[in-house]
């Protein structure tokens, strides 16, 4: 018998186990939203907890395993790569956490934390370079040379390019082998190109007192295909960048080793008068036991760290005093007063070097604003406390020197050229603070007084016997290096015998 009542409570039934089911269902679902969303917390809450009891500056780590390369890259490879900077900064402070080039890194902003980081150079942290780069340099170049013996290394390194041997000995040749190229500029030249060559010939001649000629100019050859490998991505087969810088390696440490062999044997035959250099005073050095290999590595690295840089910097000046016409007029005014004095084949001497107050304050802008050095990578070997932060042992920081040198705060109208600031009021106190274009500790730059004869001696020859003007627009980029995309052509005119 069906009662229609009980047809109805079975349908009720029905619908209420069918409205159960639909429950069950949803409140499963919703649990297992519930559980995902609370473990995305928990998951958050964990990183947010191992960050704060790491203590790492605040920051973004971008994506996976590129993090934020492309972003760095891409605004290095335009003329004003400051906002990458400029908005982490105002975002999360002046240090900052990143991940670039393969790694997370603490990226300073900060002129006291950059100068912790380069003082404590050997003690907290360690310089660190990819192996990609260790294999074109040598292992044993003073870049890559740790303890005791980068400390006495870098002590000769430093006495090699003191300002008496630069008086004494290697100034005479600087003038002289300047103006020998200066001699042969006439019409279009590629500024770039002629400031590396001048500076390599300085450097051979310096290193291992070898004039100019055409071993030095092969060798430069393959020291142009060398220095691209740094740039490179390091995939080593014969028809890459990098393969190719690998044989230019063993190509120019074959040359080197040519050289260091022979000044062994001169020295067995004449001892006592061998050339005042450093490839002398590595051997010297080396009576203890510096192997041919050894001097060779250290040699090349030399090479690498000395010509580059001076020959861009000195392209970069002549750029920004072309783009400057006052401070153009107001150097040429103070080397035409020297050579007023002098007669016209007289080399310059070291109290006219000591004469060039206002192409100091050129030299000091320059490096200031183009930071060729853009700053240095370095590896925490212990936790470093620092700034209320903590930077995990084996993590990477890169002192920015960069962002110190146009950090609007500390120079007024930080982003334009201005010879004039070092004039009137020289950049406050503490020096290797504020102002680093040659880094500082226990690695600074053993060539940064010979940088800047170099350069001063170049200019005055430059503006004493030339007049010249862009031959088309070039710009600025600043990956993978600090340069002019066109190498800045210019037309120059000689006004008289350099
Ligand atoms: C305008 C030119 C130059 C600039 C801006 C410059 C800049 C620098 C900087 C910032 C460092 C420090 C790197 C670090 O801390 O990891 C350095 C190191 C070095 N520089 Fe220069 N440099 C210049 C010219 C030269 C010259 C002419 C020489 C040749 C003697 C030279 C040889 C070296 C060497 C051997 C090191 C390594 C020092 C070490 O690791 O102990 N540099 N340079
Ligand atoms: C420069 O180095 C030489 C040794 O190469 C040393 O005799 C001289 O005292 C040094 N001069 C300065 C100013 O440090
Ligand atoms: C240029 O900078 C150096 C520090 O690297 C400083 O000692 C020197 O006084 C500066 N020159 C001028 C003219 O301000």
């Amino acid at each position: 018998m069906k009662c229609p009542i009980h047809l109805s409570a079975l349908a009720f039934s029905c619908k209420i186990s069918n409205l159960h089911l639909k429950k069950e269902k949803i409140q499963k679902r919703g649990k297992m939203v519930l559980f995902l969303l609370m473990i995305a917390c928990l998951c958050i809450y964990l990183l947010y907890l191992q960050r704060r009891k790491q203590g790492l500056p605040p920051g973004n780590l971008g994506l996976p395993f590129i993090g934020e390369t492309l972003q760095l890259v891409s605004a290095y490879k335009t003329d004003n790569p400051e906002p990458f900077i400029d908005a982490r900064v105002r975002r999360y402070g002046s240090l900052f956490t990143t991940h670039v080039f393969g790694e997370p890194t603490v990226f300073s902003t900060d002129p006291e934390a950059n100068r912790f980081v380069l003082q404590n150079e050997g003690k907290l942290f360690e310089s660190s370079y990819p192996s990609s780069i260790s294999n074109l340099l040598g292992r044993h170049s003073l870049l890559l040379m740790k303890g005791n013996l980068h400390k006495r290394m870098h002590s000769l390194t430093m006495s090699f390019a003191n300002s008496s041997i630069i008086r004494d000995h290697l100034l005479v040749d600087i003038d002289r082998l300047v103006r020998f190229n200066l001699q042969r500029w006439d019409g279009l030249i590629l500024l770039q190109d002629e400031t590396k060559k001048i500076t390599f010939e300085l450097t051979v001649k310096q290193l291992m007192s070898f004039d100019p000629g055409e071993w030095t100019e092969s060798l430069r050859k393959e020291y142009l295909l060398l220095i691209e490998g740094f740039f490179s991505v390091p995939i080593p087969f014969f028809f890459t960048t990098y393969g190719r810088a690998l044989q230019a390696r063993t190509k120019v440490a074959a040359a080197l080793r040519e050289r260091v062999r022979e000044r062994k044997e001169r020295r067995k035959e004449r001892k006592g008068e061998e050339e005042k250099d450093m490839l002398g005073a590595l051997l010297d050095e080396g009576e203890g036991g510096f192997s041919e290999e050894e001097a060779v590595d250290f040699l090349l690295a030399l090479l690498v760290a000395g010509y580059e840089t001076t020959s861009t910097i000195m392209t970069l000046a002549v750029k920004f005093l072309t783009e400057t016409p006052s401070a153009l007029a107001l150097l040429k005014e103070e080397h035409e007063g020297i050579r007023a004095k002098k007669k016209e084949s007289d080399a310059l001497d070291w109290s006219d070097y000591k004469s060039m107050p206002f192409t100091q304050c050129v030299i000091n802008e320059t490096l200031r604003v183009a930071n060729i050095i853009s700053g240095v990578f370095r590896r925490a070997v212990s936790d470093v406390h620092i700034k209320g932060y903590t930077i995990p042992k084996g993590w990477k920081v890169f002192a920015s020197f960069r962002a110190v040198h146009l950090d609007q705060d500390l120079y007024k109208d930080a982003r334009t050229f201005n010879p004039w600031r070092w004039q009137n009021n020289p950049p406050p106190s503490s020096p290797g603070n504020i102002y680093t274009p040659f880094g500082g500790g226990p690695r600074l730059c053993p060539g940064y007084e010979l940088a800047r004869v170099e350069i001063s001696v170049f200019l005055h020859h430059l503006v004493t016997g030339f007049s010249w003007f862009p031959a088309e627009k070039d710009r600025l980029v600043f990956f993978p290096t600090t340069r002019t995309l066109k190498r800045y052509p210019i037309q120059v005119r000689r006004r008289k015998m350099p």
